[in-house]
């Protein structure tokens, strides 16, 4: 048995105001139930949502790290600097940053193996375009993304690969639920035979306009451990009635 991770991605939203989403996720959580809950907001806002959630079922986390520990790399976060601020997961390779960042598979690799030296989860993310996928290229590109974006250590390690597919982000068009079992299978069997039983134990959350009215389903099929969560990951009466689809 995968457990269910419900994630939220806040990526640049987010102000000292929104403490108050936190604080009411973590009072919604109440006791919880069978899945783990996380958010991830903005770097200025990990030690206070950590402080706010600290002794409650909600985990706070990074959205991205570099892969050093420490140096001239102005404007970026080491992992350790994220683990010291109080979070214990980060997202690595998301689309968005794959994009505006041209972060590579051999860089995301990188700061994976950066977010286990400092004691994170790394939350890597994979997801094909439009294009790809109307190429007939979807399970391609993604076996290809999981072998360069992966590194080997996560056979020792806890991880979590979240599928996003691009078209789906944001856009309020959302993977059908055949699309999505086709591709969650695929990688809970290149992850089994990579990785052995860390593979077969690791969440593979799906990612792109997942909303309350659609989470329920999206989360009954087969291979699907979670949820990784933007827009809808903002207000915390959507956020929790995610989770509660969960249970
Ligand atoms: P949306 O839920 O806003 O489509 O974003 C998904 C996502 O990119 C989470 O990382």
């Amino acid at each position: 048995m995968v457990r269910t991770l419900i994630a939220g991605n806040w990526k640049m939203n987010g102000s000292p105001a929104s403490l108050a989403v936190i604080e009411a996720v973590v009072a919604g959580l109440g006791e919880g139930g069978p899945a783990d809950c996380l958010i991830c907001p903005p770097a200025t806002l990990i030690a206070q949502a950590a402080d706010a959630a600290r002794g409650s079922l909600l985990a706070i986390g990074g959205q991205d790290c570099h892969a050093v520990e420490s140096g001239a790399h102005t404007g970026d976060i080491a992992a350790e600097m994220l683990a010291g601020a109080g979070a214990s997961h980060v997202i690595l390779g998301h689309s968005e940053r794959r994009a505006d960042h041209n972060e590579t598979d051999a860089i995301v690799a990188a700061k994976a193996e950066a977010a286990l030296r400092a004691g994170l989860t790394p939350i890597v993310c994979v997801g094909e375009s439009l294009e790809q996928r109307e190429a007939g290229e979807t399970l391609s590109v993604i076996d290809a993304q999981l072998a360069g974006s992966l590194p080997d250590s996560f056979a020792n390690a806890g991880f979590v690969v979240a599928y996003e597919p691009i078209w789906a982000i944001g856009t309020g068009k959302v993977a059908d639920t055949t699309q999505i079992g086709e591709v969650h299978a695929a990688i809970r069997q290149t992850l089994a035979k990579r990785f052995g039983s860390t593979g077969e134990g690791a969440p593979i959350l799906y990612g792109g306009s997942m909303k309350p009215g659609n989470a329920a389903e999206i989360l009954a099929v087969d291979d699907v451990n979670g949820g990784l969560i933007g827009g809808a990951s903002l207000k915390a009466e959507d956020f929790l009635a995610i989770y509660a689809a969960a249970q």
